[in-house]
């Protein structure tokens, strides 16, 4: 009894343990992906808060390859919302020079194709649906719909 007053109640053990997790999640996610990329999310998902590593700072270099490639993944994943010919569907036309969501400038239009638009109207599923696309395939998408349009503000850094 004497002691009590000083004594933390037991559950303070829970937002200390959390932080000091935290902490190691993101000073081991620093370490890891220094190099790569800058970008480190917070989600919280079901009241458990994620760490998220964002990879999207490897752009491959513009080549005709990557073009090509991307033209092939577009028809795959991209073309039944927004058209075989780019011009439009469910999704908006990607050939004109009208942003639902600017600016068109490819670092931008990589954000909404990696992250979705949850917001649009209607909104558009993260990476068109397909989940295991990886930023360098997204990255040859846009090639391809940057060689199709000359509008979009061509600004994507390819690594060395
Ligand atoms: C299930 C349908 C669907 C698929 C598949 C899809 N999109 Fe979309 N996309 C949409 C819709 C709907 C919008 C408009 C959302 C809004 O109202 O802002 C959109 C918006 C966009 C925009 C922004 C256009 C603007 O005017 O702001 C880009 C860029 C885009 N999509 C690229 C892609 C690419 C690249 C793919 C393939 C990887 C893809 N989309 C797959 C439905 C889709």
């Amino acid at each position: 009894m004497s002691n009590q007053k000083n004594q933390l109640p037991g559950w303070a053990i829970f937002p200390a343990a959390l932080v000091l997790i935290i902490g190691i999640l993101v000073g081991v996610y620093n370490k890891i992906f220094s190099k790569e990329s800058t970008a480190i999310q917070y989600k919280e998902v079901a009241g458990v808060l994620k760490v998220e590593a964002k990879l999207d700072l490897v752009i491959p270099p513009r080549t005709n390859d990557a073009i090509a490639g991307g033209e092939k993944l577009y028809s795959q994943v991209c073309a039944a919302c927004h058209g075989q010919d780019l011009k439009g569907g469910v999704g908006p036309n990607l050939i004109d020079n009208e942003w639902r969501n600017p600016p068109g400038k490819e670092t931008h239009l990589f954000k909404l194709v990696w992250n979705g638009i949850p917001n649009g109207n209607p909104p558009m599923p993260a990476k068109g649906g397909r989940s295991d696309l990886t930023s360098e395939q997204i990255w040859q998408i846009l090639y391809y719909i940057s060689s199709k349009n000359k509008n979009i503000e061509k600004d994507a850094v390819p690594n060395q």
